[in-house]
């Protein structure tokens, strides 16, 4: 097999141009040495690449099968029309989905088509319940793989460790996350009551002076913990309390909220009143909330609890930041204290 060898520095660019120009042997591996790295040629392309050519065995790239080509070997073609197999939610090494009813025979072997096509995946869950109760959690099942539902996944470039049948996660809020990280300056304070395991509250650490975070899930506090160790994150005070009675109090000790991110789509009208009073001049309030026809009296709620605690606001922006059911879309209204 030949390889172009090339210094490290230069690799990714000449990747770049040899698969535009279809000349990478993608039957072997592309291969990293101490300061080199070796790109696999096609034997009829030698002539057209420049630089150190040298000739030694290749690795082979494992060919990863198709998981629809995998679940035709094990559902017909009328079960596969029920199944919504490209919709899975992906949370460390574990993948989540939904199996039809009808399909409850044959979920091991749908399992097993997952674990073989999904690079990375060690188990592999089922939905069996909605996210419900005030923890917010969904329950799942184990259908293949390792028993277990705990898992560490990685997102915005942070660590967290949590299982999925004790704690709210999902992956699909990455982007509204990062809309929000990329907000918090340097001196702010951010309050952030609903916190999960961390989310939110772990690289907006990395950023400003100080986060309070707090859930009443026990389950997630502990993530929460232990996900500070694995992101060596100090400047967090932790707490684990019903954030409707938290009082001034807090802010007496914490100081005051920049920031006050709701993250509790389902309730937080509830919340609202007692957010609005942790609010002071210039404070900055993420609220989340689900809404579908019923927008207007939403926004009729949010105008009435500013008006009952004598504060006056202004509404920043509303972001939709994903769909709950149909015709119900989750939003996040930005509101600032003017006064
Ligand atoms: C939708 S989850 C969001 C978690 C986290 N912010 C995230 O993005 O993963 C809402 C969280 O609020 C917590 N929660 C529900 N009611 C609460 C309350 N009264 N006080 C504090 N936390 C509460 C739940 O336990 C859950 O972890």
């Amino acid at each position: 097999m030949k390889f172009l060898k090339i210094q490290k520095k230069n690799a990714e660019k000449k990747i770049k141009e040899l698969k535009e120009k279809k000349i990478i042997d993608k039957q072997y591996k592309v291969e990293s040495l101490e300061k080199h790295v070796l790109i696999p040629i096609k034997k009829n392309k030698i002539k057209e690449v420049k630089g150190e050519i040298i000739e030694k065995k290749g690795k082979k790239v494992k060919k990863i099968p198709r998981l629809k080509e995998e679940l035709l070997k094990v559902l017909t073609k009328k079960e596969m029309k029920i199944f919504h197999y490209k919709s899975f939610d992906v949370i460390g090494d574990i993948i989540q989905i939904m199996i039809p009813k009808e399909l409850k025979k044959k979920e091991k072997m749908i399992g097993e088509a997952f674990l073989k096509c999904i690079p990375n995946s060690r188990v592999i869950v089922k939905k069996v319940s909605e996210t419900t109760g005030v923890e917010r959690v969904r329950r799942v099942k184990v259908i293949a793989g390792e028993k277990r539902t705990e898992t560490i996944h990685v997102e915005n470039g942070c660590k967290y460790k949590l299982d999925l049948n004790k704690v709210f996660f999902t992956g699909r809020l990455s982007n509204e996350r990062l809309r929000i990280i990329k907000q918090v300056k340097k001196n702010e304070i951010i309050y952030d009551l609903f916190c999960g395991v961390g989310p939110y509250a772990i690289p907006i650490a990395k950023k400003c002076k100080k986060v309070v975070a707090n859930d009443i899930n026990e389950h997630a506090i502990h993530y929460l913990k232990e996900n500070l160790k694995l992101n060596k994150i100090k400047n967090i005070s932790v707490y684990n309390e019903n954030a409707n009675e938290f009082t001034k109090e807090l802010v007496k000790k914490e100081g005051k909220p920049s920031r006050i991110i709701m993250n509790l789509p389902k309730t937080s009208e509830l919340f609202l009143n007692a957010m609005i009073k942790l609010s002071e001049k210039n404070t900055i309030i993420h609220y989340y909330t689900f809404w579908g026809k019923d927008k207007k009296n939403k926004l009729e709620g949010i105008r009435i609890a500013f008006k009952k605690n004598n504060k006056k606001h202004k509404i920043l922006g509303i972001h939709k930041c994903g769909d709950y059911a149909p015709g119900v879309g989750r939003y996040c209204v930005d509101i600032k204290i003017i006064s």
